[in-house]
This record gives structure tokens, sequence and C-alpha cells, in this order.
């Protein structure tokens, strides 16, 4: 197929940063605790105002005209999320008629925080086939509105953020060189929010149940995704014929530093060649990925032609990662 690869990325977080010392306010917790566990020492919250697609809109921006493109020239949006601004119409659709990309095709993904990567690799499917020319691919996720600050299991892990990014066609020997999807529904328990849903609708007993907020078995989904980011890497890789020993930069979802940690020991990286930004960000989901991607960029961490891997878990179970060259 033609070639594909990211044309233009931008970000956006909000202004608001959440301390450790300021939850220590709020929950029995203490900055030790959470900075040893979690690599976690603040997080960004979205004002009132601010919805999902608002975050994504600024990231969006940014991405186009990193790419050098015009809204109207998009073919498709992609918005990975799990906190939408509301069930329907789709964020996607919401964010399409706000920048003006009339003839692009919009939806929104659910694959928590594996999304970014699932996302990009359904619209890498269709430029690569030649359905399409542009896509926008955005991470985007308020888990602040979904999170119950009264429960101090969750509560210190979660952000806002989003990330975009343009993808499209681009020189041979560049581009996306493989990716890997997976998904354990079986494991599905271990994160979700069960209310407000078909199974569930809200109800004063769903509200009164606090089951509109994430609820998460720790432990569980630790134990995961140690295991499978690096099995989901290891495969990409393979799948690219790349070895691990050739990846100049890793870009980890952001969940736990020492989920970050094992990763990095499993593909025998030193830190220098990790984004690694959960300390100002925490986990933000779909967002974490190319958020920090677009870290990486802004930094001038990321040369022509430098090998990168992505690779992410999150609530489904899912995982997926990458293989890109810049
Ligand atoms: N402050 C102080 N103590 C705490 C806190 C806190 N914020 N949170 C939990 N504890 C306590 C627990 O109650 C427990 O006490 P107990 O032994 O008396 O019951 C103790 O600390 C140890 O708990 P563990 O669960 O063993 O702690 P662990 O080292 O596993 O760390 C953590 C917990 C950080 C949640 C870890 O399990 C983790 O990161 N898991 C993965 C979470 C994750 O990645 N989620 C992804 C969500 S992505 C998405 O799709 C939205």
């Amino acid at each position: 197929g033609i070639p594909v690869g990211v044309l233009g990325i931008g970000k956006y977080a909000p202004e608001r940063r959440l301390t450790n010392q300021e939850l220590e306010q709020v929950v029995d917790t203490n900055d030790e605790w959470i900075v040893s566990r979690t690599g976690i020492r603040e997080r960004r919250i979205a004002a009132g105002h601010e919805a999902t697609s608002d975050l994504a809109y600024e990231a969006a921006v940014k991405a186009l005209s990193s790419a050098n493109i015009t809204a109207d020239q998009l073919d498709l949006i992609i918005v990975a999320t799990i906190t939408p601004d509301m069930f329907f119409p789709s964020t996607a659709c919401i964010l399409q008629d706000r920048l003006g990309a009339k003839k692009a095709a919009a939806f929104d993904l659910s694959a928590a925080c594996s999304g970014f990567i699932y996302g990009l690799a359904n619209a890498s499917g269709f430029i690569a086939l030649g359905m399409y020319k542009y896509a926008l691919v955005i991470g985007a996720d308020t888990l602040s509105r979904i999170t119950d600050y009264t429960d101090r299991n969750t509560c210190v892990l979660f952000g806002d953020g989003a990330g975009a990014v343009v993808i499209g066609e681009v020189p041979e020997g560049r581009g996306f060189k493989s990716f890997e999807l997976g998904a354990d529904g079986s494991g599905g328990p271990h994160l979700r929010i069960q209310g407000g849903g078909s199974r569930q609708p809200s109800s004063e007993e769903t509200v009164g149940g606090k089951r509109h907020f994430i609820e998460m078995n720790g432990r569980e989904v630790f134990k995961f995704a140690a295991r499978i980011m690096g099995n989901a890497a290891e495969e990409a890789l393979r799948k690219a014929g790349v070895d691990k020993s050739e990846i100049d930069l890793l870009v980890p979802h952001q969940a736990n530093i020492r989920i970050i940690q094992a990763s990095l020991e499993r593909l025998e990286l030193p830190p220098e060649k990790c984004v690694i930004n959960i300390d100002r960000y925490g986990n933000m989901s779909a967002a974490s990925i190319p958020l920090a991607l677009a870290e990486a960029v802004e930094e001038g961490r990321v040369s022509e032609g430098d090998t990168i891997a992505m690779v992410g878990f999150g609530g489904g179970l899912t995982w997926g990662a990458s293989v890109l060259v810049w």
C-alpha cells in the first residue's frame, strides 16, 4: 500500500494543575506514596466550561497547522475517547463542525487508553488503500469528569488532555511499519464505568451507587499492563522487522512509572530513549501517547528517520503498539 506517516502533530492540556499536596487535603493520601507508587506529581484538570471536544479542538488546530493543511482538506476524523462530550452526536462530529472539516467522515473510537493506537491503525488503513488522503486522529480525554475524588485508589492517577496527528502519504521508507492491536474482554470488569449505559441506565440508584465513576482493580490492571506492554511492543517490532536495539524513542502509555520501567527493562532500553511525562500529567487515557509524542517533537527529541515505538494498554482490556519511522 501507500506509505502512511505523521504529517503534523499538536497537543493541548488545560492550564489548571492539581498537585499531590492538594489531593492530600481531599483524600487520605500523601505525596510520598503517590510519587513512589505511581511517579505522578501533578495532573491537569479541565476548566468548568471545557469538555473533551474543546481539548481535542485545541490539539487539532495545532496539528493541522504543523501539517500545513486546512480542515476542509480532511477526509476523516477519528476521536479516541472514553469521555465523549455526550453519548451522541460523537465528539468527532462536534469537532468536525467546529473545525469546518466539511468533507470529513467522523466517528469516535472506544478502546480506552489504547484508543489512539487503534485510531492510527484504522485511519492509516484507509489511506494505505487510497480511499482517503488526509486523516486527523486524536486521543482526548477528560478523566476528571468520571473520577471519584473521594476514592484514593483512583483519584490520584488521572488527568485531562489531548494529542492530535494529521496522517497521510509520506516518502517510501518512512511512516508506520506495523500495528499490533489486541483485546482481552474477560478482563473488562477490572476497569470500567457501569452506570449510564443500556445495562444500567442512569437513575438515582446509579448516581447514589457512584456507578458513573471509574471503577478499577489496580493490582489486576497493573499485572496485566506489566506483561502486555512488553509483549505488544515486541510483537509490533517483530512485524516491522525491527530489532529492539534499533529503537530511537519509546513512547509508552503513561499510567504508572513502574509499568514504564518494566517496559524499558524488557526492551533493554536506557531511560534517555523513553518519553516520560507522567510526573506532570498523570494518566490521560487516549491522550497520553499522542501528547507525549508531541512533547518529544517540540523538545527536538525526534529527527527524520528515527524509529519510534509506541505502546499502550487500557480498559477493555485492550492493548496497542506501533512502530513508526519519523
Ligand atoms: N494513597 C495512600 N494509600 C493508598 C492510595 C493513595 N492514593 N491508594 C491506595 N492506597 C493503599 C491501598 O489502600 C492499599 O492499602 P491496604 O494494603 O491497606 O489495602 C495500599 O495502598 C497498597 O495498595 P496496592 O494496590 O497494593 O498498591 P500498588 O502498589 O498496586 O499501587 C496502583 C496501586 C498505583 C493503583 C497500581 O496498582 C497501578 O498503577 N495499577 C494500574 C492502574 C492503571 O494503570 N490503570 C489504568 C487506567 S487506564 C484507563 O483505561 C482509564
